[in-house]
């Protein structure tokens, strides 16, 4: 059977842009059940400027009731020195960093250029080797940009090779706008795949056209096996107007499942936990998948 990883983001990329405050025990409420259901990589918080991200504010408080699970891995994002170190503190075992294939992106998203930015991930690198801590590369916009528009996929490809020089185990390609359709998505993948390795890919694609399914078959048939997904399809990126959250997990589970894929994640669990966050929040999930099941 062919394995997949499946990098849960609800906890981070899904609720860093809510409006509402989201309590620390919620948000760990949340983490209880994903790992319950079997998933193994839970993007647990960021460690962000909280005048930026506010609701990423309670990172080290999740960091400390974070459940310890053999085999169960909480990845963390940190932007520069102060992030990386605020996370180890913390006890994060993986970070990820974050750039973008558009320049207006950057400056919006972290205030820097994309040179710049690759600039202020070197020391991240650095450390993280010493400290055993793993590196995980995002880049946003790889389709397109809010800003900008389409982006260049060797824009992309440029970008990723620098993340991977510099020591990043793998790199997240992100549709940060979702506006990806299965053949923009492969030119891009083709592009990317001349200068890292696709085992060394992971497809992180938001769902706002609806299009985030289909990118993830195209994705997988191209020879990814990581995928980045969002309970219940929560979120929305603070810096790209109108974006929708990340393609729901458990709408990539049921397609991986009809592909013959396994995750090791129960796919009843999982819709209870994303059934459990929906309700927290007092908005209807935006998997189809599991509005399905429940129906029954
Ligand atoms: P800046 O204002 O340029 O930072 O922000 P600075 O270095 O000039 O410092 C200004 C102040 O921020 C200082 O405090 C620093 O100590 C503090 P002051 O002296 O004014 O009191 N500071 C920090 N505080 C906490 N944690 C830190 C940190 N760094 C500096 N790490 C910065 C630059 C990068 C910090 C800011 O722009 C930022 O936090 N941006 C984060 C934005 C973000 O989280 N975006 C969402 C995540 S990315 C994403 O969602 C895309 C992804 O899902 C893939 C996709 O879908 O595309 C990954
Ligand atoms: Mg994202």
């Amino acid at each position: 059977m062919t394995a997949v990883r499946i990098i849960e983001v609800g906890p981070r990329d899904g609720l860093q842009n809510e409006k509402q405050v989201v309590t620390t025990a919620t948000k760990l409420g949340l983490i209880e059940r994903l790992a319950a259901a079997g998933v193994r990589h839970i993007e647990a918080t960021s460690f962000v400027s909280p005048k930026w991200v506010p609701q990423m504010a309670d990172h080290a408080e999740i960091m400390a009731g974070l459940p310890k699970l053999p085999g169960v891995h909480y990845p963390v994002l940190a932007p520069n020195m102060k992030g990386y170190e605020g996370a180890v503190a913390a006890g994060a075992k993986e970070v990820a960093v974050f750039a973008a294939a558009s320049e207006s992106f950057s400056q919006k998203n972290i205030n820097c250029s994309i040179a710049e930015s690759i600039a202020r991930f070197e020391p991240i690198f650095a450390a993280a080797r010493g400290d055993g801590v793993q590196v995980r590369g995002y880049i946003s916009c790889v389709i397109g940009c809010p800003y900008e528009g389409p982006v260049a996929p060797a824009a992309v490809a440029d970008v990723a090779q620098r993340l991977l020089e510099l020591g990043s185990y793998e790199i997240s390609l992100g549709d940060t706008i979702g506006t990806g359709t299965p053949a923009t998505v492969l030119r891009m993948l083709e592009a990317v795949a001349a200068k890292v390795p696709t085992g060394q890919l992971a497809g992180h694609y938001h769902d706002t056209y609806g299009m985030g399914v289909a990118n993830v078959h195209a994705s997988y048939q191209f020879g990814l096996r990581v995928f980045d997904s969002s309970i219940a399809g929560l979120g929305g990126c603070p810096y790209a107007k109108g974006a929708t959250g990340n393609v729901a997990t458990e709408d990539v589970l049921y397609l991986l499942q009809g592909l013959g894929a396994e995750t090791g994640i129960d796919l009843d669990k999982l819709v209870d936990a994303g059934a459990w966050i929906s309700e927290a929040l007092g908005r209807p999930t935006q998997s189809r998948v599991a509005r399905a099941l429940l129906a029954k």
